[in-house]
């Protein structure tokens, strides 16, 4: 089944998705993932993020994820959590940080961006105790993605980081509220 048909046939409802592990053989298929035309200088292409993590002298702190229809196994959104040293210098030490995070250009706008940082989330809730934040850099020219964060429930750190195409927003997103932490005790 070719991925616009998988599309076609993939429900909408969020609940027939699954955040998956990505795996080198789901290349070309994270390729299909189709942004605007105006979105992709913001998202990176999927060759060059799936280059970086195979040259990376830690690519095992790179951790790919694809967003999949459990019925048509299409594949409609990718990301990449990152830890440790595989993090960019304005991470803070108990974060993981998101990057190269795209939803089909055809799917936006429906939940499924949400669907995939929760899902993200409950990840590094549930594999990484000592983690206690998301963060990611978002483009302060890209309004579309930093309105679907906030809304979503990421904060402005105040942080600024200068990217190579410019000024790059911070973004936090609590994984565990203190008054959780203390009910663990
Ligand atoms: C940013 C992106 C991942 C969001 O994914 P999505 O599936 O469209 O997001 P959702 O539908 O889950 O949520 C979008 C939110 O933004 C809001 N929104 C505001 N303007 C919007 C617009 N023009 N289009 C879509 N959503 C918009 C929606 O109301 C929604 O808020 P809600 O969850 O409170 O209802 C997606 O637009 C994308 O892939 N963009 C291109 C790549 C990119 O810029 N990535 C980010 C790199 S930092």
């Amino acid at each position: 089944m070719s991925f616009c048909q998988g599309l076609r046939d993939c429900p909408s409802e969020i609940r027939r998705l699954r955040l998956r592990v990505a795996t080198p053989a789901d290349r070309s298929r994270v390729r299909a993932i189709t942004l605007g035309a105006d979105q992709e200088l913001f998202a990176g292409t999927a060759d060059s993020v799936f280059d970086e993590i195979a040259s990376s002298s830690n690519s095992e702190s790179h951790h790919p994820f694809v967003v999949e229809c459990f019925e048509t196994k299409a594949i409609v959104a990718f990301l990449v959590l990152r830890e440790a040293g595989a993090m960019p210098s304005w991470a803070c030490e108990n974060a993981m940080t998101v990057h190269a995070l795209r939803v089909d250009v055809a799917v936006q706008g429906r939940g499924i961006g949400r669907f995939a940082i929760m899902a993200a989330a409950d990840w590094a809730i549930s594999t990484r105790p000592s983690v206690r934040q998301l963060m990611l850099a978002v483009n302060a020219r890209n309004r579309q993605a930093l309105i679907a964060y906030l809304s979503w429930g990421f904060r402005d750190t105040g942080l600024i980081h200068d990217g190579p195409i410019g000024r790059q927003i911070i973004l936090a997103f609590p994984l565990r509220s203190p008054l959780k932490r203390l009910s663990k005790r």
